[in-house]
């Protein structure tokens, strides 16, 4: 048996008592995925997965995004198993060194969207005594939940693009920032995307907002100044404090979230003698809105 123990407000949950590093029976899965509709950010502390292991348990739940942008930050022989890390080995940094450092949500600015990111952390910088690097997550389905009635309506029907590109040129914006502006071919590899602003998750079938202030540039076919208000409404209620789960990392955890339900936000508090290391695989959203995983979580 599994134990899950909550461990915030409405999102987390620590999990204990399974390996990752061996193949999961058909009840861990079970609970696994009804904890994902519960919690939506699950701990699995004192994991010791190598990178096939890591991307053996990630697959379980749909398939793996093969990150091209990430290029040589994949670890040799596993494309699928990206490098979120400030270490610079032999004069080259062996990972991306400010991933997800706004609020954002995985993938939201591409067809198909993200279900889970799975983390594994391999260092994380303390100082005196407190972990640093934290990833915060905010619940969107108390976010939906809490909306006014009136915009809950405006919503029902209404689409917004993501721009993979806008949060590119924030993140340009910062001083000492290693990135480089796209190229032409790189922005036309990501053209922005439509989706629902409203969206039914797939295993708990609450209703959660789907409006990532990372990547949304607009609700569609609405003027720009509707859009604009309606932005800002969104954006300013979904970034509320009581909406939040901020995880403190310790080494060894997995931490796996779910992007249908939750943003996410990467806290860069730690210098660059401060060594953050993590891998890290991307599970699409496709295998989680089939009948089989509706049967898988009732296993
Ligand atoms: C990501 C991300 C957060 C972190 O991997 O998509 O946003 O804390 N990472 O590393
Ligand atoms: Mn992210």
């Amino acid at each position: 048996m599994l134990k899950i123990t909550p461990i915030g407000k409405t999102l987390g949950a620590r999990i204990e008592g399974i390996d990752l590093s061996k193949p999961l029976t058909r009840t861990d899965k079970a609970q696994i995925l009804q904890a994902f509709g519960r919690y939506a950010v699950l701990c699995f502390p004192a994991q010791t997965v190598d990178a096939a292991q890591q991307k053996a348990f990630a697959k379980e739940f749909g398939s793996l995004e093969i990150n091209v942008a990430a290029g040589h930050y994949t670890v040799p022989g596993h494309p699928e198993v990206m490098v979120l890390s400030n270490i610079i080995e032999n004069g080259k940094a062996i990972g991306l060194a400010d991933a997800g450092q706004d609020w954002h949500t995985d993938m939201s600015y591409s067809e198909p969207i993200a279900f889970l990111n799975v983390l594994h952390a391999l260092k994380v910088p303390v100082r005196d005594g407190v972990p640093l690097g934290s990833t915060e997550f905010l619940d969107m389905c108390a976010a939906y939940d809490d909306l006014p009635a009136e915009i809950k309506a405006r919503l029902e029907d209404l689409t917004a693009t993501h721009d993979f590109n806008k949060f590119w040129e924030e993140m340009l914006k910062r001083p000492g920032t290693q990135r480089k502006p796209l190229t032409p071919e790189q922005r036309a590899a990501k053209p922005p995307v439509s989706h629902p602003i409203v969206l039914t998750h797939p295993i708990s079938g609450r209703k959660a907002l789907y409006c990532t202030v990372g990547y949304v540039t607009k609700v569609d076919g609405v003027s720009k100044a509707e859009s604009d208000e309606l932005l800002a409404f969104l954006f300013k209620h979904q970034l509320q404090d009581k909406y939040k789960y901020k995880h403190l990392w310790t080494q060894g955890d997995v931490l796996c979230w779910d992007n249908l339900w939750t943003m996410h936000n990467a806290v860069a508090d730690y210098r660059p003698d401060e060594p953050r290391h993590m891998r890290r695989c991307q599970v699409m959203a496709d295998w989680v809105f089939s009948p089989e995983a509706k049967a898988a979580a009732t296993a």
